[in-house]
């Protein structure tokens, strides 16, 4: 059986104040919890988060890394610095990230290969935009993008999370139907199996306007083991919903 995990991926928002208010309320609310649960905060309050969650059962990481060890890259952050530091995940490959800087499928690949050099959990974030949906490139866009990372990692593909979500459902509040997530979630979990024999045993979540009230439903599917939230994980009382969905 496998355990759900719910991510908040806080984007480029927070200040020290907000922050401090979030995960007090997150580190009162999670006995009721049953789930993991990571929170991904800008870079500057990583330390912030760290500190405040230190001994806790909340997990915390970044929303990206390099693809480089460490060396004349400007602006960049290196997993290995953020290892040292307790870091657990890395989100690699969100759609924001594909549009706005261009990254590729092979970057994103690189940069999960990075992550797990440095015991980084790598969140793979794979997902069509609604023109791709429309054309019908759902399963290719998607397949195309998960088998960038399956060539670079090979058998250490098994050590990554996965994360499906639709372009379309991001930040939008169009959320994709239990049962369309579902298919998308079986491919994935297919094409995993196809390249690693511990496929089953792999998170893989699903991401795109998840709140408090369609979580459960989501979360009952058989191939989807939690959420990747944005919106959602900025207030502690829609997170807080969403991981009791998942417990
Ligand atoms: P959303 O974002 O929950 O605000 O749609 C999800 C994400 O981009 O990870």
């Amino acid at each position: 059986m496998r355990r759900k995990l719910v991510v908040g991926n806080w984007k480029m928002n927070g200040s020290g104040a907000a922050n401090a208010a979030l995960l007090s309320d997150l580190l009162e609310a999670h006995a009721q919890w049953r789930c993991e649960v990571a929170v991904c905060a800008p870079f500057p309050y990583l330390a912030q988060v760290s500190e405040l969650l230190a001994g806790s059962p909340l997990a915390w990481g970044a929303q990206d890394c390099s693809a480089n060890e460490p060396g004349a890259y400007t602006g960049e952050v290196a997993a290995a610095m953020l290892s040292e530091f307790g870091c657990r995940y890395a989100i690699v490959g969100h759609s924001e990230r594909r549009a706005l800087h261009g990254e590729g499928d092979q970057l994103v690949a690189d940069k999960a290969k990075a992550a797990l050099a440095h015991r980084l959990t790598p969140i793979v974030c794979v997902g069509e935009t609604l023109a791709q949906r429309e054309a019908g490139e759902t399963a290719s866009v998607v397949k195309r993008q998960l088998s960038a990372v399956i060539h670079t990692l090979a058998h250490c593909i098994s050590e990554v999370v996965v994360a499906y979500e639709p372009v379309w459902a991001i930040g939008t509040g169009r959320t994709a139907s239990p049962e369309q997530a579902q298919a998308v979630h079986a491919l994935l979990r297919a094409q995993l199996q196809a390249a690693t024999e511990k496929a089953g045993a792999m998170q893989i979540l699903y991401g795109g306007s998840v709140k408090g009230d369609n979580a459960a439903a989501l979360f009952a599917q058989a191939d989807i083991d939690g959420g990747l939230i944005g919106g959602a994980s900025l207030k502690a009382a829609d997170f807080a919903a969403i991981c009791r969905a998942a417990s």
